[in-house]
């Protein structure tokens, strides 16, 4: 199949591309079930880890088979991707033959179907700091055949900072899901920087937001499965399988860590984002870490 890079389009005030606006009408209109559980990210926040995490300890245990056959990306559908000759991500969720299903979205918070909010659903966000998080989102475009071309890093920066990116400005994505889960309950916002910290502390918080009793032997077994180096071993989990993704230019389980972004910024551009991002998040309260 030809893959072919898109360009950037404003569609209702946030940047995309056709992949993720041509089956919009069906995305709106997806009808979400009480138990599903979405997983809502900005782009190169910790989503793939999640995912893994959510679906261990829901089916860990009660479908080990599909660990070791289906790739992460089959049991967690991405809602709103859509590409010829792949099913949608609503006809794929359809398909799944095990509740609660896991949904992965990339939609900022006022894009969110409205099923989702009425069925008063359990939605796990994950936020990273935005260093690091454009610095993983540059080699990502650099490596996925079906974002826009990257161009060089300083352009590449300027554009996340004026929020030229697909799902749109950082910013605006991190702020308007942190200002939802100040009116809505079911929503547990976590930071990648406090999985890296301390997995098992997350694992035990994401249990009790998620109604599990897992046991602490089983969370410890999930931890190490769930470690950066023993996923990027995992055929099933380092997304090698995905066609769009050239490994040529970078693996996908790239680094993991917090405090890249000191490797991509000179001291000019690490100036001028600190004080460009303080203006933009100046009326929240939301907090990163940049290191640890
Ligand atoms: P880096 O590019 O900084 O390495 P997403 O799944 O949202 O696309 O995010 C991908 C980022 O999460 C990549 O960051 C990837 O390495 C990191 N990641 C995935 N699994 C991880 C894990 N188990 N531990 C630490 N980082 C992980």
């Amino acid at each position: 199949m030809e893959l072919s890079r898109p360009e950037l389009f404003d569609f209702h005030g946030v940047s995309m591309t056709h992949y993720f606006t041509d089956n919009w009408d069906n995305v709106q209109n997806f009808k979400a079930r009480p138990d599903d559980i979405l997983i809502a990210t900005y782009p190169k926040a910790g989503t793939t880890w999640v995912s893994y995490i959510l679906d261990l300890l829901h089916f860990g245990q009660t479908c080990p088979e599909r660990q070791s056959s289906i790739p992460i990306s089959d049991r967690v559908p991405f809602l709103e991707f859509f590409m010829q000759g792949y099913p949608s991500g609503p006809e794929a969720l359809d398909a799944l033959p095990t509740s609660p299903r896991l949904i992965k979205t990339h939609l900022p918070v006022q894009f969110v179907p409205k099923s989702f909010w009425e069925q008063n659903c359990k939605i796990v966000y994950v936020a990273r700091n935005s260093k690091d998080n454009v610095v993983s989102f540059f080699h990502f475009d650099r490596m996925n055949k079906v974002q826009p071309k990257p161009g060089d890093w300083d352009s590449f920066l300027k554009r996340f900072m004026e929020g030229k990116m697909v799902f749109g400005s950082w910013y605006d994505h991190v702020c308007g899901w942190w200002e939802k889960k100040q009116t809505y309950s079911n929503l547990h916002y976590m930071f990648f920087e406090d999985l890296v910290e301390d997995t098992g502390r997350e694992l035990a918080r994401l249990c009790s937001f998620l109604g599990l009793s897992t046991p602490a032997n089983e969370r410890e077994k999930i931890r190490a499965d769930v470690q950066f180096d023993v996923m990027k071993e995992n055929k099933m989990t380092n997304c090698s399988t995905d066609p769009v993704l050239d490994f040529n230019i970078s693996p996908f389980m790239r680094k993991g860590k917090v405090g890249d972004w000191k490797n991509h910024f000179t001291v000019a551009q690490n100036e001028q984002f600190d004080e460009d991002y303080k203006r933009k998040m100046k009326n929240t309260t939301l907090c990163f870490r940049t290191e640890l």
